[in-house]
């Protein structure tokens, strides 16, 4: 079984070098299943619009992740009933995991926040989402559910509390790949445990950029009291995703940029 993982599609510049490229990756790479964190395909940066949605649907992805910007976006709500899964540890509406079929066997996906260094999750008004210890939620799903493999989005900042939930939930799971930094670690191994693991897979966003959003706004921010909400870059993309094979047992990186 061969599924390919793109990293946090970040804003227009990102969502349009996927749609560019992602056919020929497919025909290239051969995989059984197609995943993408889409918790920055918006405009802004923030959330999933119906648009977004629409143009991975038509280049036949077959299962969205989110993270901490999940509800930043109000047409999430009219999305969640279809194949968008969002943190089973953020403690509101949407899907926490979906199983796959593939040639007879099970493949569970699911989705995490990190606790650490995190900041509060909130809607598109600005409230904030309760969210429950991501260790715990991810022990307790797995241990109930049946699958043949799981896979875990961990949408987290701390490479550190990445690769502890690895060795915490041994051979209950597969495949963790981490996301929410941006930036693609070159850590990408097979654990004693039996996992795939990857820090952080990386984003898919514009190169001209701080970790995606425009450079100004986001100097802006760390340097004067009066902050200003962030804009997604414009301009060359870079592309960043995984392959993973279960059978056998690796993991393979990918970066590419425009030109
Ligand atoms: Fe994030």
């Amino acid at each position: 079984m061969k599924i390919l993982f793109f990293g946090d599609i970040n804003g227009p510049s990102g969502l349009r070098y996927f749609e560019q490229n992602i056919i020929r990756i497919k025909n290239e790479l051969k995989a059984d299943l197609l995943i993408v964190n889409a918790e920055n395909s918006g405009p802004d940066g923030r959330g999933i619009t119906k648009e977004a949605y629409e143009t991975f649907v038509e280049h036949g992805v077959d299962c969205l992740t989110m993270g901490n910007w999940t509800y930043g976006h109000p047409d999430f709500f009219e999305l969640m009933d279809y194949n968008i899964i969002k943190p089973i540890n953020i403690l509101g509406p949407g899907k926490g995991y979906l199983k796959f079929t593939i040639q007879g066997e099970t493949l569970l996906v699911t989705n995490l926040v990190g606790n650490l260094y995190m900041g509060d999750v909130k809607d598109y008004n600005k409230q904030v989402i309760a969210t429950s210890n991501a260790f715990e939620a991810a022990n307790e799903l797995l241990t109930k559910e049946k699958y043949d493999y799981a896979l875990i989005d961990f949408h987290a900042e701390v490479t550190g509390e990445k690769i502890a939930l690895a060795y915490y939930l041994g051979d209950k799971v597969d495949v963790i790949v981490g996301t929410h930094t941006h930036v693609q670690t070159a850590d990408e191994r097979l654990l004693s445990t039996g996992c795939l693991f990857i820090s952080d897979v990386g984003m898919c966003g514009a190169q001209e950029s701080i970790i995606g959003a425009g450079i100004e706004g986001a100097i802006n921010n760390l340097t004067s009291p009066l902050k200003k909400p962030k804009i997604s870059a414009t301009g060359k993309a870079l592309l960043s995703y995984v392959l993973i094979d279960l059978k056998p047992r690796v993991i393979r990186r990918f970066l590419e940029y425009e030109k």
